[in-house]
């Protein structure tokens, strides 16, 4: 295999604006992919489409610390700049922004972005300051990139969710694009997190997918989507998850619970879960 290129990377919010000014000058629309690292395909989806969507694509390596809550995993978070930076290269980042803490939070910072409702329901209900954290950083990473368009995997939808509305709220000029998720052969959806997964447990594992989705399949065929989600949660206790945090059918826009297929936006339904296989909490979601 081809050596990618070497990739550039710059640390500050300073040396950031000065390329990516220049690249605004000659023309060019840029892209931005921001990420806490620990890479797999998934990230790399979103690498290559911005490739193809931008002229020029930024690639950004933060772990954030705002987004843990205690007792979290930001100590032991997978941290590998180097081979991180060689995966962007190959996928057609054209630089990384990799700031340390003080650039984004510099000593006295206390301004923080939260979106209430949407970010206080699920994820957001099971980890408290999850969603402020994570709407902070991206206002901040694009309030120092200016990006035309930004790139979030739809694994994570009501984060996808969450930031939409927040840079609309803001007024940030930026598409937001969602990335389909990539998944392995078994369904699993692919997670930085999957790494902390026993043999037995990865084997249980694609059984979130596989629930999700035949939920998602029942609810399309006329089920209730309280009674499949009810039972979907039976099913994923029977497979070996050792606890739901929720599974529920929720509109894909307002994420409200549906009573049926279409929920209040319009927008089809989304079949959404988190559960706990040992020590690991996996998340996954599916359209109806
Ligand atoms: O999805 C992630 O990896 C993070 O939540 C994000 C969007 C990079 C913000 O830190």
């Amino acid at each position: 295999m081809a050596e990618a290129p070497a990739l550039e990377i710059v640390r500050t919010a300073g040396q950031l604006r000065l390329r990516l000014d220049g690249w605004r000058r000659d023309g060019h629309a840029i892209g931005l992919v921001p990420t806490m690292g620990g890479l797999h395909e998934g990230h790399l989806a979103l690498v290559r489409r911005s490739a193809e969507a931008t002229a020029r694509t930024v690639a950004t390596l933060f772990v954030n610390p705002k987004q843990f809550g205690p007792g979290e995993d930001f100590e032991t978070y997978p941290r590998d700049e180097e081979r991180d930076v060689r995966l962007f290269a190959g996928a057609g980042a054209h630089l990384v922004y990799a700031p340390g803490v003080e650039e984004i939070y510099p000593p006295g910072a206390v301004t923080q972005v939260s979106v209430p409702g949407l970010g206080d329901m699920l994820e957001g209900q099971c980890r408290p300051g999850f969603f402020t954290g994570v709407a902070t950083v991206v206002a901040k990473l694009f309030a120092q990139a200016m990006p035309d368009r930004a790139f979030f995997g739809e694994k994570d939808f009501q984060q996808l969710q969450v930031i939409r509305r927040m840079a609309a709220d803001l007024n940030f000029p930026i598409a937001i694009e969602g990335v389909p998720t990539v998944r392995q052969d078994d369904g699993l959806a692919l997670s930085s997190r999957n790494a902390y997964l026993s043999k037995d447990e990865r084997k249980i594992a694609p059984a979130l997918y596989g629930t999700i989705r035949a939920v998602a399949e029942r609810v399309a065929a006329g089920g209730g989507p309280a009674e499949e989600a009810a039972r979907g949660e039976r099913r994923l206790l029977e497979a070996g998850f050792a606890a739901v945090d929720y599974l529920t059918v929720r509109d894909a826009l307002t994420l409200q619970p549906v009573p049926e297929l279409f929920g209040d936006s319009g927008a089809p339904a989304r079949v959404l879960a988190a559960a706990r296989l040992g020590d690991t909490r996996l998340i996954d979601n599916v359209a109806v």
